[in-house]
């Protein structure tokens, strides 16, 4: 389809805290402990802001690839105008929502493992890990089979949504339930790959947030640049990508502007929030992070100061949202938009409805909400808030009486 190496590119890894380059690809944070980005030096622009949305690989002259790429045609979501929702909020704006539940394995993490498993065969590896509360591992599972290579995921154990375990299993990924949070279960497969040699695909990995971005450049592409971007807030790497990806289309000259980058985090698993209210630039970890939304289940996000930067420097906002919110929110996107989303990705409508009531919405404003993952990951939150469905003996009489 494409031919690689994107030609012309120029790139390197930038550690966002002490600013030295690597031209090393093999790492995930710096020396000094910094995490690291990618920092495209040159390229040779091969694609136009024209509406026409192919995917992920669209954009390949802005992602830091050197091989044909491994991929299942993640990207070209649909993004839906959601005038009910507008007219239910007190203030006048526009309101869109980027359905990355659309994507082959449901989630945004599809962008992210397209470029990340590439770079772990583009880098020899014959195996990948990583830490997930549920949708990461899907993802990784999927383009690992893709791929040829193993999948090693370490999960909260009785914490991850039915669906998403179903598809790292099935899948073939090598499945271990720890007993123990998120935050544990990413520190233990940080070491396992040290000391294994797996290539770590959590979103400390620069190069996953590479695919990632892409959803700043579809966005850009399908309706120019939004006044604001509202998006759940979890490990804290996707807040960070899109940010990056909005600020590179500025720096090649192909928008001029950026947009609100307002993260909306559960009330249970805040850290974010917190450090953005009290003005702090890192987070403190919240010890035993606890939500329905299980997929941003996580007290100590690894990208928080990546996230709060986004956040400071698009002078966008913070907000948090209780689980109340949350499905309600589900409920509301289901059942007058009809678009089914996991309760994670609802958390961007609830916030979004908090702010307006807060009247922190500027009137006219473009809103674009990120929802990152779809309704059947967790059939299982829905029976518990929507009840299971009417049984009734196998009659005209009886399906009447109960219509
Ligand atoms: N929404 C969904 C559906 C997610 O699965 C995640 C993260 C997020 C939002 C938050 O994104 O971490 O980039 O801030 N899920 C990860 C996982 C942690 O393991 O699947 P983030």
């Amino acid at each position: 389809m494409f031919s690689y190496t994107a030609e012309g590119m120029e790139y390197c890894l930038k550690c966002i805290e002490c600013g030295r380059e690597y031209s090393r690809e093999d790492m995930y944070t710096c020396e000094c402990g910094g995490l690291l980005e990618v920092l495209i030096k040159e390229t040779k622009l091969s694609f136009k802001l024209d509406g026409n949305l192919k995917g992920v690989w669209k954009y390949k002259s802005l992602l830091p690839v050197k091989i044909e790429p491994v991929t299942l045609r993640e990207g070209n979501t649909p993004l839906y105008r959601c005038k009910k929702i507008e007219d239910m909020l007190n203030v006048k704006v526009e309101v869109y929502v980027k359905h990355e539940g659309a994507n082959p394995s449901g989630s945004f993490k599809d962008r992210g493992m397209t470029v990340g498993v590439t770079k772990a065969i583009e880098l020899g590896k014959s195996a990948v890990a990583c830490a997930s509360t549920g949708n990461t591992s899907a993802s990784m599972a999927m383009y690992a089979a893709k791929a040829g290579i193993k999948a090693y995921v370490l999960l909260p154990a009785g914490k991850v949504a039915l669906g998403k375990v179903a598809q790292a299993l099935m899948h073939g990924a090598k499945v271990i339930g720890i007993r123990g949070n998120f935050d544990q279960a990413l520190k233990i497969v940080r070491e396992v790959c040290r000391t294994e040699g797996f290539y770590l695909l959590n979103s400390v990995n620069p190069f996953r947030l590479e695919g990632q971005k892409t959803i700043a450049f579809e966005i850009a592409d399908e309706i120019g640049v939004p006044d604001r971007i509202i998006l759940p807030v979890g490990n804290a790497g996707n807040i960070s990508a899109i940010y990056k990806g909005f600020k590179e289309l500025v720096r090649f000259g192909l928008t001029d502007k950026i947009p609100k980058m307002t993260g909306i985090q559960a009330k249970g698993a805040n850290p974010v929030f917190k450090a953005v209210k009290e003005g702090r630039d890192d987070i403190e970890a919240v010890k035993n992070p606890e939500t329905v939304a299980t997929a941003i289940r996580i007290g100590q996000p690894v990208n928080a100061k990546k996230a709060i930067r986004a956040i400071y420097e698009s002078e966008g906002t913070a907000e948090e949202v209780s689980d109340d919110e949350i499905i309600n929110a589900q409920k509301i996107l289901a059942s007058m938009e009809g678009i089914g989303v996991e309760p994670a990705s609802a958390a961007s409508i609830a916030g979004l409805i908090k702010l307006a009531e807060k009247d922190e919405i500027e009137r006219g404003e473009r809103i674009v909400c990120i929802t990152t993952g779809h309704l059947l990951k967790d059939p299982e939150t829905v029976i518990r808030v929507c009840g299971k469905p009417i049984e009734v003996d196998a009659s005209v009489d009886a399906v009447k009486a109960v219509l």
